[in-house]
Protein backbone atom coordinates (compact mmCIF):
# COMPACT_ATOMS: atom_id res chain seq x y z
CA UNK A 1 0.00 0.00 0.00
CA UNK A 2 1.47 3.04 -1.07
CA UNK A 3 -0.58 6.14 0.43
CA UNK A 4 0.65 6.46 4.13
CA UNK A 5 -1.13 8.57 6.90
CA UNK A 6 0.83 11.09 7.92
CA UNK A 7 1.20 13.90 10.59
CA UNK A 8 3.01 16.93 9.90
CA UNK A 9 4.20 19.24 13.02
CA UNK A 10 4.51 22.83 11.96
CA UNK A 11 3.04 24.82 9.15
CA UNK A 12 5.97 27.40 8.19
CA UNK A 13 7.41 27.27 4.49
CA UNK A 14 8.57 23.54 5.41
CA UNK A 15 5.84 22.06 7.21
CA UNK A 16 3.21 23.69 4.88
CA UNK A 17 4.88 22.77 1.68
CA UNK A 18 5.80 19.03 2.87
CA UNK A 19 2.02 18.55 3.94
CA UNK A 20 0.31 19.74 0.83
CA UNK A 21 3.13 17.90 -1.10
CA UNK A 22 2.92 14.67 0.51
CA UNK A 23 -1.17 14.84 -0.10
CA UNK A 24 -0.65 16.10 -3.53
CA UNK A 25 1.38 12.44 -3.83
CA UNK A 26 -1.90 10.88 -2.27
CA UNK A 27 -0.66 10.61 1.31
CA UNK A 28 -3.30 11.33 3.87
CA UNK A 29 -1.80 14.16 5.95
CA UNK A 30 -2.69 15.84 9.44
CA UNK A 31 -0.76 19.60 9.54
CA UNK A 32 -0.61 21.02 13.17
CA UNK A 33 0.03 24.33 14.56
CA UNK A 34 0.67 26.17 17.84
CA UNK A 35 -1.15 29.19 16.42
CA UNK A 36 -4.82 28.52 16.43
CA UNK A 37 -5.73 31.88 13.90
CA UNK A 38 -3.47 30.26 11.11
CA UNK A 39 -4.87 26.60 11.79
CA UNK A 40 -8.24 28.47 11.18
CA UNK A 41 -6.98 30.84 7.88
CA UNK A 42 -5.46 27.35 6.62
CA UNK A 43 -8.99 25.67 6.89
CA UNK A 44 -10.44 28.24 5.21
CA UNK A 45 -8.02 28.19 2.75
CA UNK A 46 -5.61 31.50 3.38
CA UNK A 47 -2.05 30.99 3.03
CA UNK A 48 0.23 33.65 4.86
CA UNK A 49 3.28 32.92 2.70
CA UNK A 50 4.01 33.63 -0.80
CA UNK A 51 5.00 30.43 -2.22
CA UNK A 52 3.74 30.07 -6.29
CA UNK A 53 1.38 26.71 -6.42
CA UNK A 54 0.93 25.99 -2.74
CA UNK A 55 -2.20 27.56 -2.37
CA UNK A 56 -3.79 25.41 -4.89
CA UNK A 57 -2.17 22.33 -3.41
CA UNK A 58 -3.86 23.25 -0.12
CA UNK A 59 -6.98 23.81 -1.30
CA UNK A 60 -6.81 21.24 -3.61
CA UNK A 61 -5.65 18.46 -0.70
CA UNK A 62 -8.38 19.74 1.27
CA UNK A 63 -11.00 19.44 -1.29
CA UNK A 64 -9.81 15.83 -1.87
CA UNK A 65 -10.10 14.75 2.19
CA UNK A 66 -6.26 14.09 2.27
CA UNK A 67 -5.46 17.58 3.76
CA UNK A 68 -6.45 18.99 7.05
CA UNK A 69 -5.21 21.38 9.77
CA UNK A 70 -6.01 20.81 13.34
CA UNK A 71 -4.34 22.84 16.33
CA UNK A 72 -1.60 20.97 18.33
CA UNK A 73 0.72 18.45 17.80
CA UNK A 74 -1.55 15.84 20.20
CA UNK A 75 -4.55 16.60 18.21
CA UNK A 76 -2.56 15.45 14.88
CA UNK A 77 -1.49 12.36 16.35
CA UNK A 78 -4.53 11.42 18.62
CA UNK A 79 -6.88 11.40 16.08
CA UNK A 80 -10.59 9.80 16.96
CA UNK A 81 -11.76 7.35 14.99
CA UNK A 82 -9.09 7.14 12.32
CA UNK A 83 -6.54 5.01 11.61
CA UNK A 84 -3.08 5.68 13.87
CA UNK A 85 -0.47 7.82 12.07
CA UNK A 86 2.53 6.00 10.76
CA UNK A 87 4.69 8.46 9.93
CA UNK A 88 5.20 12.25 12.11
CA UNK A 89 7.28 14.99 10.49
CA UNK A 90 8.76 17.54 12.48
CA UNK A 91 9.13 20.81 11.27
CA UNK A 92 9.36 23.21 13.78
CA UNK A 93 11.81 26.36 13.33
CA UNK A 94 15.17 25.85 14.39
CA UNK A 95 16.28 29.71 14.65
CA UNK A 96 19.54 31.01 15.97
CA UNK A 97 20.08 30.71 19.60
CA UNK A 98 22.90 32.51 21.83
CA UNK A 99 26.16 32.16 20.46
CA UNK A 100 25.06 31.36 16.70
CA UNK A 101 24.19 27.87 17.50
CA UNK A 102 20.76 26.09 16.31
CA UNK A 103 18.03 26.79 19.03
CA UNK A 104 16.65 23.42 19.65
CA UNK A 105 13.63 24.15 21.79
CA UNK A 106 10.60 24.00 19.20
CA UNK A 107 11.96 20.22 18.32
CA UNK A 108 12.49 18.90 22.07
CA UNK A 109 9.46 20.87 23.21
CA UNK A 110 7.43 18.54 20.72
CA UNK A 111 9.60 15.33 21.13
CA UNK A 112 8.58 15.77 25.01
CA UNK A 113 4.84 16.70 23.84
CA UNK A 114 4.24 13.60 21.20
CA UNK A 115 6.76 10.37 23.00
CA UNK A 116 3.69 8.80 24.71
CA UNK A 117 0.96 9.58 22.07
CA UNK A 118 3.35 8.05 19.21
CA UNK A 119 1.45 4.85 17.82
CA UNK A 120 3.35 1.29 18.09
CA UNK A 121 5.62 1.45 15.20
CA UNK A 122 5.57 5.12 14.03
CA UNK A 123 8.67 6.67 12.99
CA UNK A 124 9.55 10.19 13.98
CA UNK A 125 10.67 12.22 10.88
CA UNK A 126 13.33 15.18 11.38
CA UNK A 127 12.91 17.56 8.60
CA UNK A 128 14.25 21.02 10.55
CA UNK A 129 17.55 21.56 9.74
CA UNK A 130 19.24 20.49 13.23
CA UNK A 131 22.93 19.65 14.51
CA UNK A 132 24.76 16.71 13.82
CA UNK A 133 23.36 14.27 16.92
CA UNK A 134 20.04 15.69 17.33
CA UNK A 135 18.19 12.30 15.80
CA UNK A 136 20.15 10.22 18.39
CA UNK A 137 19.34 12.86 20.79
CA UNK A 138 15.56 13.14 20.00
CA UNK A 139 15.75 8.91 19.87
CA UNK A 140 16.89 8.97 23.67
CA UNK A 141 14.34 11.77 24.49
CA UNK A 142 11.44 9.74 23.46
CA UNK A 143 12.78 6.79 24.60
CA UNK A 144 10.82 4.09 22.47
CA UNK A 145 12.41 0.98 21.31
CA UNK A 146 9.18 0.61 19.39
CA UNK A 147 9.69 4.34 17.66
CA UNK A 148 12.32 5.39 15.12
CA UNK A 149 14.17 8.89 14.44
CA UNK A 150 14.74 9.29 11.11
CA UNK A 151 16.52 12.83 9.32
CA UNK A 152 15.22 13.91 6.18
CA UNK A 153 16.71 17.20 5.01
CA UNK A 154 14.64 19.41 2.99
CA UNK A 155 16.57 21.33 0.26
CA UNK A 156 13.80 23.74 -0.82
CA UNK A 157 14.23 27.18 -1.63
CA UNK A 158 11.79 30.05 -0.56
CA UNK A 159 9.45 31.14 -3.63
CA UNK A 160 10.48 27.39 -5.63
CA UNK A 161 9.40 24.98 -2.62
CA UNK A 162 6.80 23.46 -4.40
CA UNK A 163 8.35 22.83 -7.90
CA UNK A 164 11.54 21.91 -5.52
CA UNK A 165 9.24 19.17 -3.13
CA UNK A 166 8.01 17.60 -6.66
CA UNK A 167 11.42 17.92 -8.73
CA UNK A 168 13.87 17.27 -6.25
CA UNK A 169 17.54 16.70 -7.15
CA UNK A 170 17.79 14.17 -4.52
CA UNK A 171 16.06 12.90 -1.21
CA UNK A 172 18.25 12.31 1.78
CA UNK A 173 17.13 10.08 4.27
CA UNK A 174 18.95 8.84 7.43
CA UNK A 175 18.13 6.81 10.14
CA UNK A 176 19.98 3.75 12.58
CA UNK A 177 16.97 2.02 11.46
CA UNK A 178 16.89 0.57 8.00
CA UNK A 179 13.30 -0.73 7.83
CA UNK A 180 12.29 3.28 9.53
CA UNK A 181 14.68 5.14 6.79
CA UNK A 182 13.45 2.97 3.23
CA UNK A 183 9.35 3.38 5.02
CA UNK A 184 10.46 7.25 4.90
CA UNK A 185 11.97 7.08 1.40
CA UNK A 186 8.82 4.79 0.21
CA UNK A 187 6.52 7.82 0.70
CA UNK A 188 8.78 9.71 -2.24
CA UNK A 189 8.74 6.50 -4.63
CA UNK A 190 6.35 8.64 -7.13
CA UNK A 191 8.98 11.44 -7.60
CA UNK A 192 11.55 8.66 -8.96
CA UNK A 193 14.24 10.81 -7.51
CA UNK A 194 18.05 9.72 -6.67
CA UNK A 195 17.31 8.50 -3.36
CA UNK A 196 20.07 8.39 -0.40
CA UNK A 197 20.13 5.90 2.17
CA UNK A 198 22.68 7.08 5.37
CA UNK A 199 23.01 7.24 8.53
CA UNK A 200 21.39 9.81 10.60
CA UNK A 201 24.30 11.90 11.31
CA UNK A 202 25.30 11.70 7.91
CA UNK A 203 22.00 13.23 6.92
CA UNK A 204 21.71 16.20 9.27
CA UNK A 205 25.37 17.31 8.04
CA UNK A 206 24.45 17.01 4.28
CA UNK A 207 22.00 19.67 4.80
CA UNK A 208 24.76 21.97 6.45
CA UNK A 209 27.54 20.88 4.06
CA UNK A 210 25.09 21.60 1.17
CA UNK A 211 23.97 24.92 2.20
CA UNK A 212 27.14 26.10 3.52
CA UNK A 213 28.70 25.02 0.11
CA UNK A 214 26.53 27.70 -1.86
CA UNK A 215 26.76 30.31 0.82
CA UNK A 216 30.60 29.83 0.16
CA UNK A 217 29.93 30.11 -3.90
CA UNK A 218 28.26 33.48 -3.32
CA UNK A 219 31.02 34.90 -1.57
CA UNK A 220 33.28 33.22 -3.95
CA UNK A 221 31.68 35.39 -6.51
CA UNK A 222 31.33 38.51 -4.75
CA UNK A 223 34.66 38.22 -3.96
CA UNK A 224 35.47 37.86 -7.50
CA UNK A 225 33.30 40.76 -8.56
CA UNK A 226 35.49 43.27 -6.46
CA UNK A 227 38.58 41.82 -8.32
CA UNK A 228 36.93 42.25 -11.54
CA UNK A 229 36.20 45.72 -11.38
CA UNK A 230 39.61 46.29 -10.19
CA UNK A 231 41.56 44.78 -13.05
CA UNK A 232 38.72 46.05 -15.55
CA UNK A 233 37.27 42.37 -16.15
CA UNK A 234 33.49 41.60 -16.49
CA UNK A 235 32.07 39.00 -14.00
CA UNK A 236 28.79 38.11 -15.74
CA UNK A 237 31.43 36.60 -18.70
CA UNK A 238 33.50 35.05 -15.73
CA UNK A 239 31.06 33.54 -14.36
CA UNK A 240 30.19 32.25 -17.69
CA UNK A 241 32.90 31.11 -18.64
CA UNK A 242 33.58 29.42 -15.37
CA UNK A 243 29.60 27.82 -15.36
CA UNK A 244 30.35 25.76 -18.62
CA UNK A 245 32.84 23.67 -16.28
CA UNK A 246 30.20 21.01 -14.95
CA UNK A 247 32.54 20.43 -11.92
CA UNK A 248 31.46 24.30 -11.19
CA UNK A 249 28.06 24.31 -12.55
CA UNK A 250 26.34 27.48 -14.13
CA UNK A 251 23.82 28.26 -11.31
CA UNK A 252 24.57 29.93 -8.37
CA UNK A 253 27.20 32.33 -9.62
CA UNK A 254 25.27 35.67 -9.69
CA UNK A 255 26.74 38.18 -7.28
CA UNK A 256 24.82 40.51 -5.92
CA UNK A 257 24.49 42.27 -2.03
CA UNK A 258 25.81 39.27 -0.33
CA UNK A 259 23.77 36.64 0.72
CA UNK A 260 20.70 36.10 3.33
CA UNK A 261 17.39 34.93 3.64
CA UNK A 262 16.51 32.55 6.45
CA UNK A 263 18.76 29.87 6.13
CA UNK A 264 22.11 31.02 4.91
CA UNK A 265 23.01 33.13 7.79
CA UNK A 266 22.02 30.75 10.45
CA UNK A 267 23.45 27.55 8.69
CA UNK A 268 26.91 29.19 7.84
CA UNK A 269 26.78 30.31 12.06
CA UNK A 270 25.34 26.33 13.57
CA UNK A 271 27.92 25.54 11.16
CA UNK A 272 30.68 27.02 12.66
CA UNK A 273 29.80 26.28 16.47
CA UNK A 274 29.20 22.66 15.49
CA UNK A 275 32.88 22.88 13.96
CA UNK A 276 34.20 24.78 17.36
CA UNK A 277 32.46 22.21 19.62
CA UNK A 278 34.17 19.42 17.36
CA UNK A 279 37.55 21.70 18.12
CA UNK A 280 38.17 22.63 14.70
CA UNK A 281 37.65 25.53 13.46
CA UNK A 282 36.18 26.02 10.38
CA UNK A 283 37.69 29.23 8.00
CA UNK A 284 36.28 28.29 4.80
CA UNK A 285 32.82 29.39 6.23
CA UNK A 286 34.26 32.25 8.50
CA UNK A 287 35.63 33.49 5.64
CA UNK A 288 32.28 33.59 3.60
CA UNK A 289 30.26 34.98 6.68
CA UNK A 290 33.36 37.71 6.38
CA UNK A 291 33.32 37.84 2.55
CA UNK A 292 29.75 38.40 2.87
CA UNK A 293 29.95 41.43 5.24
CA UNK A 294 32.78 43.56 2.65
CA UNK A 295 29.93 42.36 0.32
CA UNK A 296 27.51 44.70 2.24
CA UNK A 297 30.09 47.29 3.03
CA UNK A 298 31.32 47.46 -0.65
CA UNK A 299 27.35 48.55 -2.02
CA UNK A 300 27.29 51.12 0.55
CA UNK A 301 30.58 52.92 -0.66
CA UNK A 302 29.00 52.50 -4.12
CA UNK A 303 26.68 54.59 -3.04
CA UNK A 304 28.30 56.82 -1.56
CA UNK A 305 30.62 57.48 -4.12
CA UNK A 306 27.56 58.33 -6.55
CA UNK A 307 25.76 60.55 -4.35
CA UNK A 308 29.32 62.70 -4.07
CA UNK A 309 31.12 61.13 -1.29
CA UNK A 310 28.25 61.74 1.63
CA UNK A 311 25.20 60.01 2.83
CA UNK A 312 24.76 62.66 5.10
CA UNK A 313 20.68 64.05 4.39
CA UNK A 314 20.76 62.35 1.23
CA UNK A 315 17.80 60.83 0.07
CA UNK A 316 18.36 57.21 -1.35
CA UNK A 317 15.85 55.11 -3.38
CA UNK A 318 16.23 51.41 -2.72
CA UNK A 319 14.02 48.72 -4.93
CA UNK A 320 13.37 45.02 -3.24
CA UNK A 321 13.80 44.89 0.10
CA UNK A 322 13.00 40.85 0.31
CA UNK A 323 15.63 38.83 0.52
CA UNK A 324 15.32 37.73 -2.87
CA UNK A 325 12.76 37.56 -5.59
CA UNK A 326 9.89 35.78 -5.29
CA UNK A 327 9.22 35.82 -1.79
CA UNK A 328 7.76 38.51 0.51
CA UNK A 329 10.30 37.62 3.10
CA UNK A 330 12.91 40.00 5.36
CA UNK A 331 14.46 37.48 7.26
CA UNK A 332 18.15 38.51 6.93
CA UNK A 333 16.85 40.54 4.12
CA UNK A 334 20.71 42.01 2.41
CA UNK A 335 18.42 44.92 1.71
CA UNK A 336 17.88 45.51 5.00
CA UNK A 337 21.32 44.95 6.08
CA UNK A 338 22.34 47.31 3.55
CA UNK A 339 20.04 49.93 4.14
CA UNK A 340 20.99 50.27 8.02
CA UNK A 341 24.15 51.04 6.92
CA UNK A 342 23.34 53.61 4.82
CA UNK A 343 21.37 54.82 7.63
CA UNK A 344 24.09 54.50 9.84
CA UNK A 345 25.81 57.06 7.42
CA UNK A 346 23.04 59.84 7.68
CA UNK A 347 20.99 58.72 4.71
CA UNK A 348 17.40 59.19 4.04
CA UNK A 349 15.84 56.08 2.76
CA UNK A 350 12.65 55.19 0.43
CA UNK A 351 11.84 51.59 -0.31
CA UNK A 352 10.03 49.91 -2.83
CA UNK A 353 9.00 46.13 -3.04
CA UNK A 354 6.42 44.58 -5.29
CA UNK A 355 5.78 41.87 -2.77
CA UNK A 356 4.82 45.03 -0.24
CA UNK A 357 6.15 43.79 2.52
CA UNK A 358 4.08 45.19 5.66
CA UNK A 359 6.57 44.19 8.83
CA UNK A 360 9.66 45.47 7.50
CA UNK A 361 11.74 46.29 10.90
CA UNK A 362 12.29 50.38 12.12
CA UNK A 363 16.13 49.36 12.73
CA UNK A 364 16.08 49.61 8.98
CA UNK A 365 14.46 53.44 8.78
CA UNK A 366 13.26 52.31 5.50
CA UNK A 367 9.73 54.60 4.87
CA UNK A 368 7.74 52.01 2.67
CA UNK A 369 5.84 53.14 -0.46
CA UNK A 370 3.24 51.50 -3.00
CA UNK A 371 5.06 53.42 -5.81
CA UNK A 372 8.45 53.54 -7.55
CA UNK A 373 8.02 57.04 -8.46
CA UNK A 374 7.32 58.11 -4.39
CA UNK A 375 11.00 55.89 -3.82
CA UNK A 376 12.80 58.10 -6.52
CA UNK A 377 11.32 61.29 -5.73
CA UNK A 378 14.46 64.08 -4.77
CA UNK A 379 16.69 60.80 -5.24
CA UNK A 380 20.33 61.36 -4.67
CA UNK A 381 20.89 57.55 -6.08
CA UNK A 382 18.84 54.53 -6.77
CA UNK A 383 20.05 51.27 -5.50
CA UNK A 384 18.59 48.01 -6.53
CA UNK A 385 18.67 45.16 -3.97
CA UNK A 386 16.54 42.48 -5.02
CA UNK A 387 16.12 40.87 -8.39
CA UNK A 388 12.54 41.45 -9.15
CA UNK A 389 12.25 40.89 -12.62
CA UNK A 390 9.39 43.57 -12.74
CA UNK A 391 12.60 46.40 -12.05
CA UNK A 392 13.47 46.10 -15.76
CA UNK A 393 9.74 47.25 -16.60
CA UNK A 394 9.63 50.16 -14.53
CA UNK A 395 9.20 53.36 -16.26
CA UNK A 396 12.82 54.56 -16.05
CA UNK A 397 12.75 58.05 -17.72
CA UNK A 398 9.77 58.66 -15.81
CA UNK A 399 11.92 58.08 -12.95
CA UNK A 400 14.76 59.83 -14.36
CA UNK A 401 12.42 62.87 -14.16
CA UNK A 402 11.67 62.55 -10.49
CA UNK A 403 15.06 62.19 -9.04
CA UNK A 404 17.90 64.62 -7.73
CA UNK A 405 20.98 62.97 -9.53
CA UNK A 406 19.95 60.08 -12.18
CA UNK A 407 22.56 57.47 -11.40
CA UNK A 408 20.96 53.65 -10.46
CA UNK A 409 23.68 51.34 -8.48
CA UNK A 410 22.64 47.92 -9.79
CA UNK A 411 23.45 45.01 -7.33
CA UNK A 412 21.72 42.54 -8.67
CA UNK A 413 23.22 43.20 -12.35
CA UNK A 414 19.65 43.04 -13.10
CA UNK A 415 18.97 46.22 -15.46
CA UNK A 416 19.65 46.48 -19.22
CA UNK A 417 22.54 49.55 -18.98
CA UNK A 418 21.78 50.88 -22.57
CA UNK A 419 17.98 51.20 -21.37
CA UNK A 420 18.88 52.80 -18.62
CA UNK A 421 21.63 55.24 -20.60
CA UNK A 422 18.49 55.96 -22.85
CA UNK A 423 16.57 57.18 -19.93
CA UNK A 424 19.09 58.63 -19.09
CA UNK A 425 20.36 57.13 -16.27
CA UNK A 426 24.27 56.80 -15.18
CA UNK A 427 24.41 52.91 -14.32
CA UNK A 428 26.76 51.24 -12.13
CA UNK A 429 26.85 47.36 -11.70
CA UNK A 430 28.61 45.09 -9.61
CA UNK A 431 31.68 43.14 -11.24
CA UNK A 432 30.80 44.82 -14.65
CA UNK A 433 34.05 46.42 -16.55
C1 LIG B 1 18.36 27.96 0.59
C2 LIG B 1 18.86 26.77 -0.26
O1 LIG B 1 19.08 27.21 -1.61
C3 LIG B 1 17.85 25.63 -0.23
O2 LIG B 1 18.37 24.51 -0.96
C4 LIG B 1 17.61 25.22 1.21
O3 LIG B 1 16.66 24.18 1.32
C5 LIG B 1 17.09 26.43 1.98
O4 LIG B 1 18.08 27.49 1.90
C6 LIG B 1 16.90 26.01 3.41
O5 LIG B 1 17.88 25.70 4.10
O6 LIG B 1 15.74 25.83 3.84
P1 LIG B 1 16.65 29.98 0.23
O7 LIG B 1 17.10 30.48 1.56
O8 LIG B 1 15.20 29.95 -0.08
O9 LIG B 1 17.19 28.48 -0.03
O10 LIG B 1 17.34 30.95 -0.83
P2 LIG B 1 18.34 30.82 -2.07
O11 LIG B 1 17.59 30.84 -3.33
O12 LIG B 1 19.31 29.73 -1.88
O13 LIG B 1 19.11 32.23 -1.94
C7 LIG B 1 19.89 32.53 -0.78
C8 LIG B 1 20.56 33.88 -0.95
O14 LIG B 1 21.57 33.83 -1.96
C9 LIG B 1 19.62 35.01 -1.34
O15 LIG B 1 19.95 36.18 -0.64
C10 LIG B 1 19.87 35.17 -2.83
O16 LIG B 1 19.57 36.45 -3.33
C11 LIG B 1 21.36 34.88 -2.89
N1 LIG B 1 21.84 34.46 -4.23
C12 LIG B 1 21.43 33.28 -4.77
C13 LIG B 1 22.74 35.25 -4.92
O17 LIG B 1 23.16 36.33 -4.45
N2 LIG B 1 23.20 34.83 -6.14
C14 LIG B 1 22.80 33.66 -6.69
O18 LIG B 1 23.29 33.31 -7.81
C15 LIG B 1 21.89 32.86 -5.99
Amino acid sequence: MFARRIAVIGTGYVGLTTGACLASLGHHVVCADIDEAKVTRLNAGQIDILEPGLPELVAEGVAAGRLEFVLGARNAITQPDQPPVEVVFLCVPTPMGEGGAADLAAVQAVANEVRHLLPTNCVIVNKSTVPVGTAETTRKMIGRRDVAVVSNPEFLREGSAVHDFLHPDRIVVGSDSQEAAERVAALYSRLGAPTQLTDAASAEMVKYAANCFLAMKLSYVNALSDLCERLGADVVEVTEGMGYDRRIGANFLSPGPGWGGSCFPKDTHALLEIAKAAGMDFELVAASLSTNATTRARVVDKVRDAAGGSLSGKRIGLLGLTFKAGTDDLRDSPSLAVAELLRAEGAELYGYDPACPVDVPATAGITVVDEPLDMAKDAAALVVLTEWPQFRALDWTALAGVVEAPVVIDTRNLLDPDVLRRAGFAWIGLGRS
